[in-house]
């Protein structure tokens, strides 16, 4: 788990007996079942004499998508709330009413009870409009605090929990990708290059690439985090306030903390309310974390069509065809592969909203909510069904066998028998390039030649050449690291089996 996380699950800051209830990180702010008041305009400031109606307020709210963070609009206000009363902009009895009122909120938002309203815009409006409605003293809650650096905060926030989540769904997803390597250990298939047949690999170093791929997409993953897991709240607008806000205060109670357990904050307020490049970062992870599992995806496509015949899904990772009875489609698998697409949308939605912003907070940023949480929900979906098909997934070993037997798959090995007699490599690659041609004129697999026709190609060919063949053998020849060797694939799967325990 990163730094900053741990702390935030369990933080004993605020002393509030039922403060754990919103520490929890149960998804529940999705499945929280969220009634929609309709649009009734209503003042919001001095200057105005009404909001936005009818067109103009559908068109400005986020409250549609933008309630999923009530949760940690809710913690953000509570640690302000807390940090208030510390510096006496609240006395502690207001700011214990106050925290009560949102914990109180919270509950009601949990079971459903909450009334959202349009025409408050956003979630930041409608809880604050509803802290006030119950507790008085609410309305001295947004001191030293906008809009601006409140909605960095609780996007950051809200993707801190996504991103440890996903990290967890990603090592059980590299755990299905070993299980089923560990599984069929001895299985071998030939590896291609640009979809034709080229060397013999074992099925399970096939699979553990895409374990090494993953890696490094759990690796990127943390990296983000680390610059997701900054506190911009006390930012204000875009300049700080004249009152004596505790920044740091702020930043411990909600756990943006460095590994140290350093409180991290922003430390430029306008950088801090305009810049979504901590969204984009995680974008461009999850878009190619996709690309990764597209590509699994699509080998699981040939793998289970009856061209290749390599594994079995589960029917319940499958589906029929309404005309053609005896269909079974991966389609699981093919929507895998098409979701990436979305998520490279979102990435560029992102990066081109971004594109020539004037300093600091402009409307435009609202537009980041629906990519990232339509990149976040994607790519979750996509890790969690990917892992549940892997490990409904089985393997036809003696389709692989058979493919497998394809003695072209060791003309390199040959090859490599040729310059174990002294013979320069491209002088062999020729020679037993005639070999192969041999064989295509004979019609004969090529371990089906005899050592005759071999030395009408070339004396240096001895009596053992014909033993290149034995498939067991030539894998059993692969020693460097990170080949597909026996012992190096065996040495491979203890190592990621020992790592992800
Ligand atoms: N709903 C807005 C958003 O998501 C909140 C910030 C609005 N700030 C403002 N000054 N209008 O960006």
């Amino acid at each position: 788990m990163p730094a900053g996380a741990s702390k935030f699950y369990q933080t004993p800051a605020l002393g509030h007996a039922r403060w754990g209830f919103l520490l929890e990180r149960a998804p529940t702010c999705r499945k929280t079942s969220c009634r929609m008041k309709k649009a009734s305009p209503v003042s919001r400031s001095g200057r105005f004499s009404s909001g936005p109606g009818g067109d103009a307020a559908k068109f400005t709210e986020s409250i549609s998508f933008d309630r999923r963070l009530w949760r940690h609009d809710l913690m953000g206000s509570i640690a302000h709330a807390t940090m208030l009363g510390g510096i006496s902009v609240l006395t502690k009895v207001e700011a214990k009413r106050i925290i009560r009122a949102l914990e109180a909120i919270g509950e009601d938002i949990e079971a459903g009870r909450f009334d959202w309203d349009e025409s408050l815009e956003d979630v930041h409006m409608n809880l604050e409009a509803e802290l006030t409605r119950r507790e008085p003293a609410g309305a001295k809650l947004h001191a030293g605090r906008s809009r601006n650096d409140q909605v960095a905060l609780d996007t950051r926030m809200w993707l801190r929990d996504e991103i440890v989540d996903l990290e967890e769904e990603l090592r059980s997803l590299q755990q299905a990708l070993v299980v089923l390597a560990q599984a069929n250990d001895d299985v071998i298939i030939p590896g291609y290059t640009h979809l034709q047949r080229a060397q013999p690999v074992y099925f399970a170093h096939h699979l553990l690439a895409y374990v090494e791929m993953v890696e490094r997409d759990r690796e990127r993953l943390l990296d983000a985090f680390s610059r997701v897991n900054v506190c911009p709240l006390g930012s204000g607008a875009l300049a700080g306030s004249t009152l004596p806000l505790d920044r740091k205060k702020v930043a411990v109670i909600l756990g943006f903390e460095d590994r140290q357990g350093r409180p991290v904050v922003s430390q430029n307020s306008m950088d801090a309310v305009s810049d979504r490049d901590f969204a984009v970062e995680f974008c461009f992870v999850v878009s190619l974390l996709g690309v990764h599992l597209s590509r699994l995806a699509e080998d699981i496509i040939l793998w289970s069509s009856s061209e290749f015949d390599f594994i079995r899904i589960a029917d319940a990772y499958t589906t029929g065809s309404s005309l053609m009875p005896q269909k079974k489609n991966p389609d699981i698998a093919e929507l895998a592969r098409g979701k990436s697409a979305r998520l490279v949308g979102n990435l560029v939605s992102l990066l081109t909203l971004l594109k020539g912003l004037p300093m600091t907070y402009n409307r435009d940023l609202q537009e980041d909510k629906e990519p990232l949480f339509g990149s976040a929900d994607t790519i979750r979906a996509t890790v969690r069904l990917t892992d549940a098909m892997l490990r409904h997934t089985s393997v036809n070993a003696a389709a692989c066998a058979a493919a497998a037997s394809d003695a072209a798959l060791l003309a390199t090995d040959l090859a490599d028998y040729l310059v174990g007699q002294k013979v320069p490599f491209r002088e062999a690659h020729h020679l037993v390039g005639e070999v192969v041609a041999l064989a295509e004129k004979t019609t004969k697999p090529l371990d089906q030649l005899t050592l005759k026709e071999l030395q009408g190609v070339s004396r240096k060919f001895k009596p053992d050449a014909l033993e290149v063949f034995d498939l067991k053998q030539a894998l059993a020849k692969r020693t460097a690291i990170g080949s597909p060797g026996t012992k190096e694939v065996k040495k491979q799967l203890r190592r990621w089996a020992k790592r992800l325990d």
